[in-house]
């Protein structure tokens, strides 16, 4: 049984809120898929646009946004539908079925009612179970991976997903604790985690775990998978003219984005060698403004966790 969420005005703050309205642009009678709609505060600003007449639907992977859903469903006139799953499924399902969209959102990574409620396990700050799934039926929780794989994978795991400094040093002390007891909460992962690196580096920037949690929840999650998925399956639902924004967070998901427009863009995949192209790829896309979107300093003076995103947009052509 999941535990009563309750909407509360202190709830996820949506990021580049402006910025996603003026660039996804609804106009009414149109169609807006908000693949991440956590509280729903993209989703109210852009249904609003939609004065009523328009069609919003909603995906997201956790279940607990059911209540917010319920808030934003009463207080909008447009048609809404909440579709429970992985983005990356349900944005492929949505376009075999030949469902159309003018606006697609992907506002990637955890909300803060996941980071902020303990029972998540997606904080270092609260000892938890060591869960971090945003969907709690998924099969792998951060607990199966940290007792489970081995070394070199969870040194890979911290180095390229969390830029982790002493990924080895972390890895090796989660093997040698894992032997005698298998992992439980997040309290004891941050406790092998402080007690493995070198004492200044436990006083450096930041939470000592934070570069580690930060890793195994893109890990569990496959949050670099999903957008790799997503991204063709956004392509080939949106009319021409149709915008797809997304948000990021971290610098390799952005990376997928930025090059997944960049190709789309181009179109033409002939080997830069070629005299002439021979592959007759048209370009799909085309990335409006040219540069990723940072929130103001005010904006992220208002919400640190504003701190990095990054917005991309891309309309068809
Ligand atoms: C940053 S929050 C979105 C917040 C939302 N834009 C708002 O204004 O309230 C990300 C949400 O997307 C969901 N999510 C992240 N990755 C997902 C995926 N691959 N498939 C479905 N939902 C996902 C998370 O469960 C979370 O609720």
């Amino acid at each position: 049984m999941l535990p009563s969420v309750l909407p509360t005005e202190t709830d996820h703050v949506p990021v580049l809120a402006d910025e996603v309205v003026a660039l996804l642009d609804p106009h009414p009678g149109e169609t807006i898929v908000d693949a991440t709609f956590g509280a729903g505060g993209h989703a109210g600003l852009l249904a609003a646009r939609l004065r009523g007449d328009g069609k919003l639907i909603a995906i997201d992977r956790d279940p607990t946004v059911a209540p917010f859903f319920e808030r934003f469903r009463r207080g909008t006139a447009a048609k809404t539908r909440l579709l429970h799953g992985e983005f990356s499924t349900v944005l492929e399902q949505l376009a075999d079925n030949g469902v159309k969209a003018d606006a697609i959102l992907l506002d990637l990574g955890v909300s803060s009612m996941q980071l902020d409620r303990p029972e998540r396990g997606f904080s270092y700050a609260v000892d938890a179970p060591l869960d971090m799934r945003m969907d709690p039926s998924g099969d792998v929780t951060a607990a199966d991976v940290v007792n489970d794989a081995d070394e070199r994978e969870l040194a890979d795991i911290f180095h390229r997903y969390g830029e982790e400094r002493y990924a080895r040093q972390i890895a090796k002390a989660i093997v040698r604790r894992r032997g005698k007891h298998p992992f439980e909460t997040t309290g004891e992962l941050v406790e092998t985690i402080k007690a493995a690196i070198p004492a200044p580096a436990r006083f450096g920037e930041g939470h000592p775990a934070k570069r580690v949690f930060q890793a195994l929840r893109i890990e569990v999650n496959d949050e670099l998978g999903a957008v790799e998925r997503a991204l063709p399956a956004a392509e080939e639902m949106l009319r021409p003219g149709g915008r797809l924004a997304v948000i990021s967070f971290h610098s390799l998901e952005d990376r997928i984005v930025k090059r997944y427009l960049r190709n789309a863009e181009h179109g033409c995949t002939c080997p830069p060698d070629f005299p002439i192209c021979t592959c007759g790829s048209q370009p799909t896309l085309r990335a409006t403004p040219r540069r990723a979107v940072r929130p103001s300093a005010a904006e992220v003076a208002r919400n640190p966790r504003a701190q990095s995103a990054r917005l991309r947009v891309g309309v068809k052509v």
